[in-house]
């Protein structure tokens, strides 16, 4: 009989908080009602989970934050991130102090830098000004003021990270790296670089994004039915096993429930997921325009 439970597990951060493995994604994709993901982080926060991935781009802010309230948890028992936008970078704290009031709180447990490009205030206009190094040293003074607790990047390549690294006025290293992270993008390298570094790798669209697409592919299907799970689960079992902070979004209650158990996947089994993306082929979900300026 195999062994499902609510996960616990947490990760200390190289800034020396506690991050919860599995967070609530909160990116309601197109066809979804923005109103929907106050409700399901309510639902989720009175549910077990402890951990919110909120983002200015996601436009619904305000929504997590009536969800956090409602909830009734207490803020110092949540960790909640959110993300600066590529167009927010020329008043970085100003944008913090928006989603902040925004999301009615007094601290960001994570703030990240969504995408390693900046545009032109309203526009997409890449800005030189203002690289991917730059933005993030923006971050630090953030920090000090006690607004955030720990700061991170989102879709940074590991040379952009090594330069970034290398940078003398880097003085507080980014505590997570955001990226599309599954068993058809595993990027070993990367994990094994950041688990040198001390940098913990938060998985986005761990199910394959939006009508989770992963959940269909037979390989998966098959480990799953052998160990008498769900696919969803074995997924982000997969995520937590390997050491990452996994965060599948959901809008459905049984399903907010059912993500957010993991059980211990089997050396053989584990061992077939790493392998996956070198038999079928890596396969990237999450590709707007704007990943071209990642590597
Ligand atoms: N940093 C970045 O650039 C970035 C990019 C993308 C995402 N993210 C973050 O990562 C989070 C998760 O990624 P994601 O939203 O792209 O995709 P995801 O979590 O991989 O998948 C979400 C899709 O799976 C469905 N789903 C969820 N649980 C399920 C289950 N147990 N069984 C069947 N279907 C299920 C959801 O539908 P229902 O809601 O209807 O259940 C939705 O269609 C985002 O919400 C966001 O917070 C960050």
């Amino acid at each position: 009989m195999t062994k499902i439970s609510p996960c616990t597990k947490t990760y200390t951060l190289n800034s020396g908080y506690t991050i919860p493995a599995i967070g609530l994604g909160t990116f309601v994709a197109d066809d979804g009602k923005e109103s929907e993901v106050g409700d399901s982080v309510k639902f989720a926060l009175q549910n077990g989970y402890r951990h919110i991935d909120a983002a200015m781009y996601y436009k619904n802010e305000e929504d997590v934050g009536r969800g956090i309230r409602e909830s009734r948890v207490p803020r110092e028992d949540i960790f909640v991130t959110t993300k600066n936008w590529n167009d927010e970078r020329d008043d970085i704290e100003g944008a913090l102090n928006a989603s902040l009031a925004r999301l009615g709180l007094e601290y960001l447990d994570l703030y990240l830098i969504h995408w390693p490009v900046s545009w032109k205030k309203g526009t997409e206009d890449v800005d030189e000004t203002l690289d991917y190094i730059t933005v993030y040293k923006k971050l630090q003074p953030l920090v000090k003021a006690g607004k955030v607790r720990s700061i991170g990047i989102s879709n940074y390549s590991q040379p952009k990270i090594e330069k970034l690294l290398a940078d003398p006025e880097v003085t507080i290293k980014p505590s997570v790296l955001q990226i599309e992270a599954h068993p058809l993008l595993p990027q070993p390298e990367l994990f094994d670089y950041l688990t040198k570094e001390n940098i913990i790798v938060e998985s986005y669209s761990p199910l394959g994004a939006n009508n989770a697409p992963l959940l269909r592919n037979e390989t998966i299907i098959e480990i799953a039915e052998k160990n008498g799970v769900e696919p969803a689960m074995l997924l982000i079992s997969w995520g937590v096993q390997r050491g990452a902070v996994v965060l599948p979004k959901s809008v459905k209650e049984a399903r907010i429930i059912s993500n957010l158990n993991t059980f211990t996947i089997p050396e053989d089994d584990f061992a077939t997921l790493n392998n996956l993306a070198n038999v079928e082929g890596v396969h990237r979900v999450v590709n707007p325009p704007w990943n071209d300026f990642v590597n």
